[in-house]
C-alpha cells in the first residue's frame, strides 16, 4: 500500500540539445527543487527530445501507467519547428483546462513581453494535469511562482478530496 498521501509530480524536458547531452537540463532538476520544497513528491525527472510521438507517448506513460497527479513539462512551447509539446499534449487531453495557460501568459507579461510567445497549454488526461511550462529556467521559475497557489486547490478538486470552493 502507498503510504505517501503527497501529490504525484512528474516533470518531463523537451529539448533536443538536452537529449543528447550537448547541453544541460537545468529547468527539470529546477522543477523538481521547487515542487519539493512545496510538499509534492517527484516521481520521475525525464529529458527527450522535440519529438511530438515520442512525448505523446511520455505523457501517456507518465498518466495512465504511473498515476500521477500532476505533469509539469518545460521547453518546446516557443515558434520554431522543433517547438511541439503543446501539439503532443493536446493530442492527450481529455478535457481543456484553458485557465492555466491563460494566466500564465498574462502574468509572465510583467516579467517580458515575450511571453505572449510560448504557446503553452493546459489539459486534463482523466485524473492527471498536464502543464505546459517555458524551456527557461528563468521562464520556470516565474511561472511555477504564479501557479503554485490555485494549483494544489485545482489538484485537489481533481482528486475529489475537496468538494467546494468555500474558505474555510
Ligand atoms: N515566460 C516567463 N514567465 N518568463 C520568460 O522568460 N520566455 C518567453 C516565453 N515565456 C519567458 C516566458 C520566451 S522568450 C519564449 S520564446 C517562449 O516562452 C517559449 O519558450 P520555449 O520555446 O522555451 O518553450
Amino acid at each position: 500500500e502507498n503510504k505517501d498521501s503527497r501529490m504525484r509530480v512528474a516533470v518531463l524536458t523537451l529539448s533536443d540539445k538536452a537529449s543528447i547531452g550537448q547541453r544541460k537540463d537545468e529547468s527539470g532538476p529546477l522543477i523538481e527543487k521547487i515542487m519539493t520544497e512545496h510538499g509534492y513528491n517527484v516521481t520521475s525527472v525525464t529529458v527527450i527530445a522535440d519529438d511530438e510521438n515520442e512525448i505523446v507517448s511520455q505523457l501517456i506513460n507518465l498518466s495512465d501507467r504511473c498515476q500521477n497527479d500532476l505533469i509539469l513539462t518545460t521547453g518546446g512551447t516557443g515558434l520554431s519547428i522543433r517547438d511541439v509539446t503543446p501539439e503532443a499534449t493536446m493530442k492527450v487531453m481529455t478535457r481543456n483546462v484553458p485557465g492555466i495557460s491563460e494566466a500564465l501568459r498574462y502574468e509572465s507579461m510583467k516579467y517580458t513581453n515575450k511571453a505572449m510567445l510560448s504557446r503553452g497549454v493546459s489539459v486534463l488526461r482523466n485524473q492527471t494535469l498536464i502543464i505546459n511550462l517555458p524551456g527557461s529556467p528563468k521562464a520556470v521559475k516565474e511561472s511555477l511562482d504564479i501557479i503554485l497557489g490555485p494549483l494544489k486547490h485545482g489538484l485537489e478538486i481533481m482528486k475529489g478530496e475537496a468538494s467546494e470552493c468555500a474558505r474555510k
